[in-house]
């Protein structure tokens, strides 16, 4: 907890502790940030005028670490500051605590609080495990390198190419990294063989859609991506796998993320032949769009952004 004011901060602190609570008691704002950031901690509590960075700007940096913006920040300020109150929602504030702050308020929004972070790290491993799991099958191909991160940039930047809403492109984020995540079940003799795939190994290969969606499926905050996992091979004619969906039957993410993974595996080297140009790739994609195969929409819009940055999705652009 930071304030400078020794009479806020020492029954604070002394409350706190005889609660059972390990408390790091400072009195500006500098202190406050490096404590939150150099060691676990659960809760930051800010008073919003400090020497030196004031509360808000503290509760900016701590929300603009990846490392700590799930941790959760309090206010403690006076109870007329309506303004305050404004400007700590925007710097990301969690919840607020009138001055002079009541004891029972305090223990309780302290509690809940603690209670939401230790429940946000459990989660945040959950998808840490299933990343890492990702990124190691990812590993195991030399050719399929940087596959992953580059998938996840571009999915995004097609995502809000066509307008959709940030958390629909936080989920093709994501899916750019865990989509082949059921490749974990397909065996290396399949999976890094060089040449195409007879009938047998195929149809090993596609089992990674279904067994991906099942390692997914336990973890609720992956629920919106098993429809990318699972229908990201899928074609407009009804040829792909697993489930054989026609056109829009195919979830909208999917049909993003396919697109740009098309195009990733068309511009970057394989075993059996050299990267292809962009507008190879792109004259092979419009074919094959032709034929059935994948969204006309997303394929122009595809376009479109690479005629404006063509740097956008360039493999050397990891
Ligand atoms: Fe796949």
């Amino acid at each position: 907890m930071a304030d400078d004011d020794a009479g806020v901060r020492e029954p604070l602190t002394e409350l706190l502790r005889l609660n059972s609570y390990r408390v790091i008691a400072v009195q500006n704002g500098e202190q406050a940030f490096e404590a939150a950031c150099s060691q676990p901690v659960d809760l930051v509590l800010l008073d919003v005028r400090m020497p030196g960075p004031t509360g808000f700007s503290v509760c900016r940096a701590i929300k603009a670490r990846p490392e700590t913006r799930f941790l959760p920040v309090v206010f403690i300020t006076g109870l007329a500051c309506s303004e305050d109150r404004i400007l700590g929602i925007e710097a990301g504030a969690d919840d607020f605590l009138n001055k002079p702050v009541k004891q029972e308020e305090l223990l309780a929004r302290v509690s809940s609080l603690v209670r939401l972070k230790r429940s946000t790290d459990e989660l945040e491993n959950g998808e840490t495990v299933l990343c890492t799991l990702a990124r190691s099958i990812e590993a195991k191909d030399p050719y399929t390198e940087g596959h992953c991160d580059r998938l996840s940039r571009s999915a995004v930047s097609l995502g809000e190419k066509i307008g959709m809403p940030r958390e629909v492109c936080n989920d093709l984020r994501r899916s750019g990294i865990v989509h082949d995540i059921g490749k974990v079940a397909v065996p290396e003799f399949v999976l890094l063989k060089p040449g195409s795939l007879d009938a047998a190994e195929r149809k090993i290969m596609e089992v990674h859609t279904i067994v991906g969606e099942r390692i997914c499926a336990p973890l609720k905050s992956f629920r919106s991506l098993l429809p990318v996992i699972r229908s990201h091979h899928e074609k407009q004619d009804g040829s792909g796998y697993p489930d054989h969906l026609k056109g829009e039957e195919i979830p909208l993410t999917a049909r993003i993320l396919q697109t740009v993974d098309i195009y990733d595996s068309l511009t970057t080297d394989r075993p059996y032949r050299e990267a292809l140009s962009p507008q190879k790739a792109l004259e092979i994609m419009r074919e094959e769009t032709l034929r059935g195969w994948w969204d006309a929409n997303l394929v122009s819009a595809l376009e479109g952004m690479l005629a404006e940055s063509p740097q956008t999705l360039s493999a050397a652009n990891v």
